[in-house]
């Protein structure tokens, strides 16, 4: 077992969790002494009718407000630069960011720079960012990144082709507006890929080098939800029930990493995202059972137990084959939300691995893997999802 005795943990969000608490927006403003709202969404959510669903409650309670949605599907540094010129411009002192990981990371850096000036770019690294940000409320609309919790950002650097990450306690919203029925239109294919990003958060976090009480009881607890309701949110995304569920196992699961970060799966996922446009919770979902295997013999306690927790029958088992069914387990529950894809769907080939595991093995979430990875094992993770050479249909 490798279970840290002494540890630190901390969440300074506060979590609001309800369906229909996003009516109550205009009572968490109040409560963190906004005066005017800077509300960030992307195009979608904005299309969806999702945003207007966070500007009623603050027209009735005549609380003004500006709305940017210059968000692309990744948060960018230029549109961070944009929204704080309108932010400043407005007088905002409040941000409110609605949609997926991009929406809600470009407004938790927009909140950043609003109270500490400079640029993005200033703060890229862990624990680089001197004062506190500006109040920001995180509102999901899907059930993966996390991002309303973690201390966490990651950014595309368009120019230089990368994706550059802020990591401080100051990075984290002041407040985490979670709704699951702001969830219930997520399509399928988004349902299947940004879920199985937060089991792979739940899990990489339980089995790695830092994990802690705390963190591992969240571990369970979330993977639990995703044992039981994945499937269920995709295939009835009206489930109220199954979208709550996953909600929150995206949530327990960034609580969960918040503290003790992740494993190869993330530090292979950054450059395959970034270089070959490889939507986050898709390459996660590719990599998830393939780093598993490779971890099997690092943790195997804890991967009989991710077994139990994925119903698996373990008990006339050795401990090594108890440990494998949990990546049998995680293959199927892959398989059967519809996440087919290679890494050669997406053109990912031989000659391009030098560059990816360079990438990767400079990411915070290799020195916490339980099994310490050379360059070369980093490729064979990688070609074992390049070996069909089959073209399928790669989804968005
Ligand atoms: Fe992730």
């Amino acid at each position: 077992m490798l279970t840290l005795s002494n540890f630190r943990y901390q969440i300074p969000t506060v979590i609001e969790f309800g369906r229909g608490y996003a009516k109550r927006l205009n009572e968490f403003v109040r409560e963190l002494g906004g005066s005017k709202v800077l509300i960030v969404g992307d195009p979608g959510v904005y299309q969806a009718g999702i945003v207007q669903q966070l500007e009623d409650p603050l027209q009735e309670a005549g609380i003004p407000f500006v709305t940017f949605t210059d968000v692309g599907t990744e948060a960018t540094i230029e549109s961070v630069d944009n929204g704080v010129a309108l932010a400043k411009t407005e007088g905002c002192d409040i941000v409110v960011g609605v949609g997926g990981g991009s929406a809600l990371d470009t407004a938790k850096s927009i909140g950043l720079l609003l109270t500490n000036g400079g640029n993005i770019r200033d703060y890229i690294g862990i624990d680089k960012v001197p004062a506190p940000a500006a109040p920001v409320i995180a509102v999901p609309t899907t059930a993966g990144t996390g991002s309303e919790i973690t201390r966490f950002s990651v950014l595309s650097d368009k120019k230089a082709e990368a994706k550059l990450s802020v990591g401080s306690m100051y990075n984290c919203p002041a407040l985490a507006l979670c709704d699951p029925d702001l969830t219930l239109s997520l399509p399928p294919h988004i349902t299947a890929a940004t879920g199985m990003d937060a089991l792979t958060h739940a899990l990489e976090s339980y089995v790695n080098k830092a994990t802690q009480p705390i963190s591992e009881g969240l571990s369970v607890q979330s993977m639990k939800l995703v044992a039981k309701s994945l499937r269920l949110a995709v295939i009835q995304g009206e489930n109220t029930d199954a979208r709550s569920d996953m909600l929150m196992a995206s949530t327990l699961a960034a609580m969960a990493f918040n503290s003790t970060r992740l494993g190869l799966a993330h530090a292979l996922a950054i450059p395959l995202g970034a270089h070959f446009k490889i939507p986050h919770g898709v390459v996660n979902a590719m990599l998830l059972p393939e780093v598993m295997e490779f971890n099997l013999i690092g943790n195997t306690d804890k991967f009989i137990e991710i077994a139990r927790i994925f119903g698996e029958k373990v008990e006339q088992l050795t401990d090594r084959e108890a440990a494998e069914r949990a990546v049998k387990a995680v293959r199927q529950l892959k398989t059967d939300v519809g996440i087919t894809q290679t890494l050669t769907d997406y053109g990912v080939e031989e000659q391009h691995l030098d560059l990816i595991t360079e990438e990767a093995l400079l990411s915070g979430n290799v020195p916490v893997n339980p099994v310490k990875p050379t360059q070369e094992d980093l490729k064979n993770i990688c070609r074992s999802l390049m070996t069909t050479g089959v073209k399928k249909e790669v989804l968005a």
